[in-house]
């Protein structure tokens, strides 16, 4: 087989057909809608089956904890009569420490199934650890495929601690710098191997996060009589909170509202050699989470199951400071020391439930354990050396690159919110200049949680421009 670039992305489709057994031709539409539901439900687990599996594995049913002491400091800063209770899901209790366990489970399972002899990943996140993790249970072999350094050779210190956990669960991990080789190693690797594509966006994955909405609603309702009021859910390539919602909508909490969050990042680059280790965030930032929402396709597979924008009803961004001040604040009003991605969450929520009354309830649908990398002593140690001023001052005024701003108190950490509508609108622009059919409006009012009308208009204006 002829391995240059071009020949492999040529056999790209084959190559993933193979890799996942599973043919998405199958739901593809005529003009550019597919039918999302049938891709979801084709493989007949039931929320039920997915229960279970990950009972098996020791994964869910993690506990969903009341902040008292922080929900009490965010009412120091609310009107009387406002500030909500503060809950946490600690999704540090699943195996290999986050909520990504749920997403590989499901993985391993179908791989198993399948009679796969091994997996393989590209990941540079605890999606890595958690399907190594998985594997090593499951005999299966496991090769994580990682972005880790800059053409410098300096390691992002968060992701060099994953590559350790990977290979502590027997994992072999190919670790590149940044640029495009990533997929095409991916590529070469899954024909080499004959492996499993245990890719973050198929439909198995998401399947796994919905048991993690499907805990908070039906835990809040029996403990406190009704649904939370919201859900956040820190949003980087979407499936957190696709598979969040669609627990929430399972267990029937159609009324909860489900908040996006993400680090601000404006301004770097991901796939910019010059920038990559100049953020202190992984995952959970705008640098992932507005591409994706904005064209969820740009996954390893086909059609991704990671739809976030078929669910959000609000975008908020928190700066790094912010998140570094509220993951100090957990540890010491609560005793709970968690990493970066849950607490981009919780930054938002402390800030949010000032908003809302005393009695309403928001939830933050996950913690991340922390640890030698992960941990905020060791990322701020990092961003210095890497000449990043690190300041106390006002979060907003925070520029991603330049500088890392603490709020002096919680009285000023704000978020920032981002427009639903922009977000549509650049999600459409894929589209411009082209004659949809009824059912692409159709298809795209349901991709945008909007109306078909709101559709047509945002058209009409991209085609004006
Ligand atoms: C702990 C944690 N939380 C949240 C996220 C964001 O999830 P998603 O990429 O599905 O939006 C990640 C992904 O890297 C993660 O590892």
């Amino acid at each position: 087989m002829k391995k240059s670039y071009k020949d492999v992305m040529d056999r790209k489709s084959e190559i993933m057909k193979n890799a996942l057994n599973l043919d998405y031709t199958k739901f593809e539409k005529e003009g550019i809608a597919f039918d999302y539901e049938y891709m979801m439900n084709y493989s007949g687990y039931t929320l039920d089956d997915v229960k279970k599996i990950q009972i098996e594995n020791n994964i869910g049913n993690t506990p969903l904890i009341e902040l008292k002491r922080i929900t009490e400091y965010a009412r120091k800063f609310s009107k009387k009569g406002y500030g909500a209770r503060i809950f946490l899901k600690d999704e540090a209790a699943n195996l290999s420490g986050s909520f990504k366990a749920r997403r590989a489970a499901m993985s391993i399972h179908q791989a198993k199934k399948l009679g796969y002899k091994g997996v393989i990943a590209a990941t540079s996140g605890n999606y890595g650890a958690a399907v190594a993790a998985l594997a090593a249970r499951a005999g299966l072999k496991c090769i994580i495929v990682q972005e880790c350094f800059d053409s410098k050779e300096i390691e992002q210190p968060e992701i060099t601690e994953k590559a350790r956990a990977c290979e502590a669960y027997g994992a072999e991990v190919m670790q590149l710098s940044v640029g495009p080789e990533l997929f095409y190693q991916f590529l070469v690797l899954l024909e080499e191997t004959g492996f499993f594509n245990a890719s973050l966006y198929s439909p198995y994955c998401i399947m796994g996060i919905e048991t993690l909405g499907y805990e908070i609603a039906s835990e809040v309702k029996s403990k406190y009589g009704k649904f939370p009021e919201a859900v956040i859910c820190t949003n980087a390539g979407g499936g957190n909170l696709t598979g969040t919602a669609r627990g929430l909508i399972k267990a029937e909490a159609f009324d909860t509202k489900v908040i996006a969050s993400s680090v601000d990042l404006t301004g770097l680059h991901m796939a910019s050699d010059n920038d990559f280790n100049k953020k202190s965030f992984t995952t959970g930032h705008t640098g992932f989470g507005i591409p994706f929402s904005t064209f969820p396709d740009r996954s390893d597979v086909p059609r991704s199951a990671a739809r976030p924008l078929r669910y959000m009803d609000k975008y908020v961004l928190v700066n790094q400071g912010s998140v570094f001040f509220i993951t100090e604040a957990l540890a010491l009003l609560e005793g709970m020391e968690r990493g970066p991605a849950g607490n981009t969450s919780l930054a938002a929520a402390f800030h949010l439930a000032q908003e809302m009354k005393e009695d309403e309830i928001i939830v933050v649908q996950e913690t991340e354990y922390t640890g030698a990398g992960k941990h905020l002593n060791a990322q701020i140690s990092f961003a210095i050396d890497r000449g990043i001023e690190v300041k106390v001052g006002n979060p907003l005024e925070e520029i991603p690159g330049k500088n890392i701003i603490f709020p002096t108190s919680g009285q000023y950490l704000k978020i920032k919110e981002i427009s639903l509508n922009d977000l549509k609108k650049s999600y459409l622009k894929h589209y411009k200049g082209m004659d949809l059919l009824n059912t692409d409006y159709k298809y795209l009012s349901e991709e945008l949680k909007c109306s078909e009308q709101l559709v047509k208009n945002i058209m009409e204006e991209l085609n004006e421009e």
